[in-house]
């Protein structure tokens, strides 16, 4: 497509996997357009199975379903919406969706088109991956959290009772597109969340980034359309070069991703259902991780003054006084990441270099959660 003087800049990443690569398309009035772009990289689409999170049904989902129809006469689209929230990723819900998806005529060259935040993604990428063993999808992504992260990668799956992300896939998109504009209508709290993992990239991969983080918090919290476009655009770079090198987490590569999260997902589960939203939850779990480090002398406290600074200029938690370590490191321990009952984490030595670190005294462990009960010294 050639750009008009009219068009907003646009960037695209490709996530590098051989014969299933795919591109992020990222643009501010994408969906208006999105029907051109499906088209452009599923040129034999016939027929359209639109999962939306019932949030976003009006008006992100009936744009798309109308342009869908609008732009090709001869396809057919069905839509279905499905509950927003975590308990959305059960069998339950995936087995309606797979009988939805039956009683449509859904069949091999039938294409999910997820639009929504993690949960949609997630479930719906499943349901792409399962039926008639595997179909393609598009993902539409609409909360921060999921344009930077689990919009792009293909891991899929649903939970089961206690036991988060327990069953799935790993299964590729064939597009990932980001519409910015999605991002104004966004509640605060959850659209800040989304930049925890923003900062994690800058953490794990990129301390050019993390500097230029520093420098445009404030155009980010504003939700500038070009200081999001380009922060969403260096997170996916980041991701999709990791995915690249590790898409089944085979080599330990793809785990890096996990920075303050075995922490974060224990936050999550003892903090009490809905407290924290997960972004918050990784803001403080990061925080954890560089106390951690610290307390083994993997790094020194420049970095802990650094990172508290950023996660504070994007209004984000940095400590959690009710941090129990009792409650705790029993969740760490069911941890997916958990090998053979040992703990281990992904800490960073300096900014843009982190490990995956086993063998850690467990007091070390005790001593970060406890540190982050109080805010960090200044
Ligand atoms: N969110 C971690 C990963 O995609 O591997």
């Amino acid at each position: 497509m050639i750009p008009t003087p009219q068009d907003p800049p646009s960037s695209t990443v490709q996530v590098p996997l051989g014969d299933r690569s795919y591109d992020i398309v990222i643009a501010s009035g994408l969906i208006q357009n999105a029907a051109q772009q499906i088209h452009t990289a599923i040129p034999d689409l016939s027929h359209a199975l639109v999962i939306t999170d019932a949030a976003v049904d009006d008006p992100w989902g009936t744009q798309i379903c109308e342009n869908l129809r609008s732009a090709s006469q001869k396809a057919a689209v069905n839509q279905k919406s499905v509950p927003s929230g975590e308990p959305s990723k059960s069998i339950s819900e995936f087995e309606s969706l797979l009988t939805w998806m039956l009683e449509e005529g859904g069949d091999r060259r039938s294409v999910v088109i997820a639009i929504g935040g993690g949960v949609i993604g997630d479930l719906a990428g499943y349901a792409a991956a399962s039926f008639t063993r595997g179909i393609r999808f598009v993902q539409i992504p609409t909360t921060l959290l999921a344009m930077v992260d689990s919009s792009v990668g293909g891991k899929t799956g649903i939970n089961l009772p206690g036991a988060k992300n327990m069953v799935g896939a790993f299964w590729q998109p064939n597009l990932v597109l980001i519409d910015t504009d999605v991002l104004s209508t966004l509640p605060d709290r959850s659209f800040l969340s989304g930049l925890a993992e923003v900062i994690k990239y800058g953490v794990i991969d990129d301390p050019d980034f993390f500097s230029w983080l520093e420098t445009n918090a404030h155009s980010l919290v504003s939700r500038d359309s070009d200081a999001l476009r380009q922060a969403i655009q260096v997170s996916c770079e980041c991701k999709a070069r990791v995915v690249g090198e590790d898409e089944r987490e085979t080599s330990g590569r793809r785990a890096i991703l996990n920075y303050g999260h075995t922490f974060a997902h224990a936050i999550e589960a003892t903090a009490g259902y809905g407290k924290l939203l997960h972004g918050e939850a990784v803001a403080i779990g990061m925080q954890m991780a560089v106390r951690l480090a610290i307390n083994i002398g993997l790094t020194d406290k420049t970095l802990l003054e650094r990172q508290t600074e950023l996660i504070q200029a994007c209004r984000l938690p940095t400590h959690l006084p009710e941090a129990d370590p009792s409650a705790m490191l029993p969740v760490m321990m069911r941890d997916k990441k958990v090998a053979h009952g040992k703990l281990r984490f992904i800490l960073p030595s300096c900014l843009g270099e982190v490990a995956l670190v086993g063998g850690i005294d467990e007091n070390a462990v005790i001593e970060a959660i406890q540190s982050t009960r109080q805010p960090a010294a200044g």
